[in-house]
């Protein structure tokens, strides 16, 4: 099978999280192995948006976070509840944008390179599976389009899963 990954370089976020929609939605279809999904996820996510350095997932077993499927350098691979932008989404359960990840209090710094990121719960059934990360080397990358898009793609990516 060969996939490829469409990138329309003047496509507005919500367009270009459309085609991302559609493009996760076939890359998924009739696999439902978890690794193998969040593994082509982050890949997706990596080749396809603009000014990233770090897309992949950070997954809840035991009380804590740890590193899944990426793109990008080796990241640190253990993150506790409440700690860091990772580890303080899936405690609240809610997506946080950090505009300038050196004010935020508790940050992890996996790659010195980035600035700003987003941090996607992903929530099952009312469960915490883990939660999805991306980085930019640019402050500010990441706004309410990203996180529509991505929560959307979230919720493609959780439906795969073999329930
Ligand atoms: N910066 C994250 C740690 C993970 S890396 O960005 C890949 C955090 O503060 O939780």
């Amino acid at each position: 099978m060969t996939f490829q990954i469409a990138k329309p370089e003047t496509a507005s976020k919500p367009e270009l999280y459309a085609s991302l929609l559609s493009q996760l939605r076939s890359l998924l279809e009739g696999e439902h192995d978890f690794i193998a999904n969040a593994a082509n996820f982050a890949a997706l996510l990596y080749g396809s948006l603009p000014d990233v350095n770090w897309t992949g997932f950070y997954l809840y077993k035991e009380g804590e976070l740890v590193l899944g499927p990426f793109q990008g350098n080796p990241a640190c691979v253990r993150i506790e509840l409440g700690k860091g932008v990772c580890g303080a989404a899936a405690q609240l359960k809610q997506t946080l944008i950090v505009a300038n990840v050196n004010e935020f209090p508790g940050h992890i710094a996996c790659d010195s390179a980035s600035n700003s990121e987003i941090v996607v719960p992903l929530i099952k059934d009312e469960q915490l599976i883990g939660v999805l990360d991306l980085d930019s080397p640019s402050f500010a990358r990441f706004d309410e389009d990203d996180a529509l898009g991505l929560n959307a793609l979230g919720e493609v990516f959780l439906q795969a899963m073999q329930s």
